[in-house]
């Protein structure tokens, strides 16, 4: 309660984007609305209903105002004031927060996190993602996608974003697989301020404390790495009922995301992931707080940004695009290639391109770990697009493969192949009334051709 308190103090602030959303807006209506000369600071006031001292901080950005001072501001000139127009200002870091009877810090770990300093795009994405843990209350957010796509830089930019949103921020990579009960006995000890705690002994027990502080705090956890605890499919299998699913010893994991997602409590686990663990596919829905997010590879313009940063030049805008769409906009692999670029062209990326460069070193190593995984359907199913040179839709993949597999095994591992992002989908508009084209990322069918052709 008193930390509400003195968060209604703080109030919010228009970011630089909404405090631009909003000039746009005035000059505009200043051009419509008073033949193009500039409403004074009264008229301004009498235009959106508020009196000008709050105005005046509205304008000056440095003192927090009530959100809806701001939602009267934006209306005023028929605008929607977006997560991403505001922030709250940042609280210092060791500032006591009155909480309830005690007195607690506000804390942040963010233990290995990367600095993702050169990050460019996904402010989609980050909207979304905001939107979903800040207006809409999610309770368990997954990002998922292939190797390389930039899932951990984002998680990261969004953590930073609503930091202070949260009084508390807890970074985890479970790149080293910690078993779940070690994992929760940090997260308690750091949430209990690193004072004396009576941890219990059994998974169940720990997740039920662990609860019991995300109901009371408002805390933001991030889980990056979440495959490393995931199992692999048996090879030897025909069917892909390991998708998702928890290698042993690892199965807590799935329990706790379980009790995240269904119990109610004011805070938000984020997780990333080569692949969706289960419980986010059974949980996720569009009125659940429950969302999982794929991410995909970068747009053009800013897959370009990362070239030219990493001292690459070309011919023809054309050249960088082919580029861009061979390595389907996979952050990791354009950075890999600009440094083969630098050293073998002198940063000449047409020259790279006359070469047909393919799949290789750590791109090539990246495909084999998620090749490893696959069950013996999914690599029928990648095996059968490599080779047909089109895009094919769910009917033609049941006439060629399905005699081999049976209807049931093409589904799931089309699905689970769709999830990883292995195989992308093209749904027709409506009005084409066509069937969704599934295919490959021209970096995946180059890897599943020389695979074959290896082998
Ligand atoms: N939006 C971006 N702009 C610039 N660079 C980016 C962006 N996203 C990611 N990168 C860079 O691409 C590389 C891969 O990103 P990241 O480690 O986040 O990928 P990932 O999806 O987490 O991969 P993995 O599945 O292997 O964990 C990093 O070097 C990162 O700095
Ligand atoms: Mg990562």
């Amino acid at each position: 309660m008193n930390l509400q308190k003195s968060r209604r103090k703080r109030g919010v602030i228009l970011t630089p984007q909404g405090w631009e959303k909003f000039q746009r807006a005035r000059t505009e209506a200043e051009d419509c609305d008073n033949d193009g000369i500039r409403y004074t600071l009264e008229a301004l006031s009498f235009r959106i209903g508020l009196d000008s001292d709050t105005l005046c901080k509205v304008c000056d950005r440095q003192v927090g105002v009530d959100k809806n001072t701001l939602h009267r501001c934006f209306a005023a000139f028929s605008l929607f004031l977006e997560p991403r127009d505001y922030y709250r200002p940042e609280l210092p870091s060791e500032r006591v927060a009155e909480l309830g009877a005690g007195r607690v810090k506000v804390r942040r770990d963010w233990d290995e996190a990367p600095d993702c300093g050169v990050f460019y795009g996904r402010t989609e994405e980050l909207a979304q993602l905001e939107s979903w843990i800040l207006e809409e209350r999610s309770r368990l957010v997954a990002l998922v996608g292939m190797g390389g796509m930039g899932k951990t830089c984002l998680s990261v930019k969004l953590a930073e974003q609503i930091q202070d949103r949260f009084e508390f921020v807890i970074w985890r990579s479970l790149h080293h697989a910690y078993p779940v009960k070690e994992l929760l006995a940090g997260l308690l000890k750091f949430l209990a301020n690193d004072t004396e705690v009576n941890l219990p002994e059994t998974v169940d027990g720990r997740i039920s404390q662990l609860i019991q502080y995300l109901r009371e705090h408002r805390c933001l956890l991030v889980f990056d790495n979440m495959e490393t605890i995931l199992q692999g499919c048996d090879r030897a299998t025909d069917l892909c009922h390991c998708m998702g699913y928890y290698g042993e010893g690892y199965e807590g994991y799935g329990e706790l995301l379980k009790r995240l997602g269904e119990t109610p409590h004011q805070s938000c686990l984020v997780l990333t992931s080569r692949e969706k663990p289960k419980e986010i596919a059974l949980l996720e829905g569009a009125i659940l707080p429950v969302r999982s997010l794929p991410v995909k590879g970068l747009p053009a313009a800013a897959a370009q940004k990362i070239l030219t940063a990493n001292g690459c030049f070309w011919e023809s805008l054309n050249d960088c695009n082919q580029i861009v769409d061979f390595y389907g906009g996979n952050p990791l692999a354009l950075k890999i290639i600009s440094r083969t670029i630098q050293t073998l062209f002198d940063g000449n990326l047409s020259e790279f391109l006359q070469q047909k460069p393919g799949v290789f070193g750590h791109i090539r190593y990246l495909l084999d770990r998620h090749f490893e995984r696959l069950s013996d359907p999914e690599k029928e199913i990648i095996n059968w697009l490599s080779s047909n040179h089109q895009p094919a839709s769910f009917s033609q993949l049941r006439e060629q493969i399905s005699p081999q597999m049976s209807p049931t095994n093409l589904l799931e591992a089309l699905e689970s192949l769709t999830e990883r992002c292995l195989i992308d989908k093209a749904t027709p508009k409506f009005i084409d009334k066509g069937s969704t084209l599934f295919y490959l990322q021209p970096v995946v069918r180059e890897y599943a051709i020389s695979s074959s052709l290896s082998r």
